[in-house]
């Protein structure tokens, strides 16, 4: 009630004065609605089902729907509280990371537990027979508190909510060498984290039996084979793979920016297909559609800025000196075009390493991030090499997969190749790289390969823990500053650290 009395109520207006145009000029396009067409418009199908999960968006927490052609009919609903979105943001704060935030935080931190309270969590949700869900309220108060999203019942079940800044290590992680020196009481703090990985695991297991059941109902109802995905829910790429594997849809397409980020190309997307008939010629293949910067601005800012610097000419020369770097074990910040639309980093805003090296995770921790082992990193593999590494038959068909939107494992035989991107739980969360879609990252991962036998790299976001993502030379460089990165490469190209 408070953002709709202070904000949401008065969109129209302020659209109005602020752009000039009378109040007919002005369309809504609603929440779900958006988050579907932002989905299934730019998907490569021209008919696929349509699920829609999140938090909330005005009343809705989750649709059922059905594109044909430039058509989307939304079938059924799901209504506030009852929402999935929410359940998974109140144990996103009991287990002390931020709401909209720290998502994926717990499902990071779900490999570690066992799924051990997936009864208790049960009590907490219910799933009908028609693929809806109802939550039972007794357990949560984000209906009708703005601070707090569960309450004693909740911590009854679960215990004592995860101190925000309590360091992760289980008996299993051990004291990561980067946190410094264990505390006196490791055994009961390493304790302590397993049974909230315990609570990780739980949830996780519970949000994917129900995203099963509803894509199962789904399937059922429309007979399809093909599936869009949207709303934060759709950043769940462990779900989404689980979806993919055990359901009977055969293909699903995810944009990368499925949650609210994607909110304006939906509408955008409804008003020129649906509405106004045009044809649909957009299919969204990769996510760069950010800004990029010339080569002039960035000369310009390393000589505003004394900054030493050498320029490649000749792409060839300067990825052997990347491969090189990497090689031997250096970390490499890697800045190139436009950056990455959604919150993934693709290779174009990225930090590199050698993945084969089994000491690289601690080594990218200590030196840029200081992040707790939770946190896997990804591997950029060439589309074409994915099913040697990976259990995804078909990998380049699957276009989650450009997006790091499906966790799958690593095969068995390339976990000792892989150590610095298999997760606990010998999984990776792949991206597939295509020459036509990143030409320069992709002739760097293959340039890698014909170093190392392996052409796969590790990949995770430029930046630092807690900040966003680089966008700007700037912003690359000092977060480069900051942190104990070895090099940098802006474009064509290249600052060091002095050894
Ligand atoms: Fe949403």
């Amino acid at each position: 009630m408070i953002s709709w009395m202070v904000d949401k109520l008065w969109v129209a207006t302020t659209l109005q004065s602020e752009l000039g145009i009378k109040k007919d000029k002005i369309l809504f396009s609603e929440h779900h609605l958006s988050h579907a067409a932002s989905a299934y418009l730019c998907s490569p199908f021209d008919e696929a089902a349509i699920l829609t999960v999140d938090g909330v968006g005005e009343w809705v927490t989750a649709t059922y729907g059905v594109g044909r052609g430039n058509d989307i009919r939304l079938l059924k609903q799901i209504e506030f509280p009852h929402s999935l979105g929410l359940l998974y943001s109140a144990f996103t704060a009991f287990l002390g990371f931020e709401v909209n935030e720290g998502e994926y935080k717990v499902m990071g931190m779900a490999p570690y537990g066992k799924p051990r309270y997936v009864d208790k969590v049960w009590k907490l949700v219910r799933q009908n027979a028609d693929g809806s869900f109802a939550l039972n309220m007794d357990y949560f108060c984000f209906h009708h508190s703005t601070d707090r999203t569960y309450n004693r019942k909740f911590t009854g079940l679960f215990g004592d909510p995860r101190p925000p800044k309590m360091l992760f290590f289980t008996q299993e992680t051990g004291f990561p060498k980067y946190f410094g020196t264990p505390p006196g009481n490791y055994a009961e703090v390493s304790r302590l984290n397993q049974h909230y990985a315990d609570v990780a695991a739980s949830i996780q297991a519970v949000t994917e039996e129900l995203l099963l059941h509803m894509a199962n109902h789904l399937h059922k109802e429309t007979g399809l084979t093909r599936l869009c995905i949207a709303g934060g829910v759709g950043l769940n790429s462990v779900a989404n793979s689980r979806i993919l594997r055990e359901t009977p849809f055969e293909e699903l397409y995810i944009q990368p920016a499925a949650g609210d980020g994607g909110g304006a190309l939906g509408a955008a997307l409804w008003v020129y297909n649906s509405l106004l008939g045009k044809p649909r010629q957009f299919v969204m293949n990769h996510a760069y559609w950010g800004h990029s910067y010339g080569e002039g601005e960035i000369v310009a800012f390393l000589r505003d800025n004394n900054i030493a610097y050498r320029r490649f000419e000749n792409e060839d020369e300067l990825l052997d000196q990347v491969v090189h770097r990497l090689v031997q074990g250096k970390v490499v910040g890697w800045s190139q075009g436009r950056f990455e639309w959604g919150p993934r980093a693709l290779g174009n805003r990225s930090i590199l390493a050698d993945p084969r090296n089994p000491e690289m995770k601690d080594i990218v921790n200590a030196k840029i991030k200081f992040r707790e082992p939770y946190r896997p990193f990804a591997p950029s593999v060439l589309a074409e090499d994915a099913e040697k590494y990976f259990e995804l038959p078909d990998a380049a068909k699957h276009y989650p997969a450009r997006y790091m939107l499906y966790v799958v494992p690593v095969k068995i035989s390339q976990q000792s190749t892989l150590p610095a991107i298999t997760h606990v739980d010998g999984t990776g969360r792949l991206q597939t790289v295509f020459r036509d879609e990143s030409q320069r990252y992709y002739n760097l991962i293959q340039r890698f390969g014909q170093a190392t036998g392996v052409p796969v790299l590790l990949n995770t976001s430029f930046n630092l823990k807690g900040e966003p993502i680089v966008n700007t030379p700037e912003n690359a460089f000092h977060t480069f500053s900051k942190s104990e990165m070895d090099a940098l490469v802006l474009d064509n190209f290249m600052v060091e650290k002095a050894a």
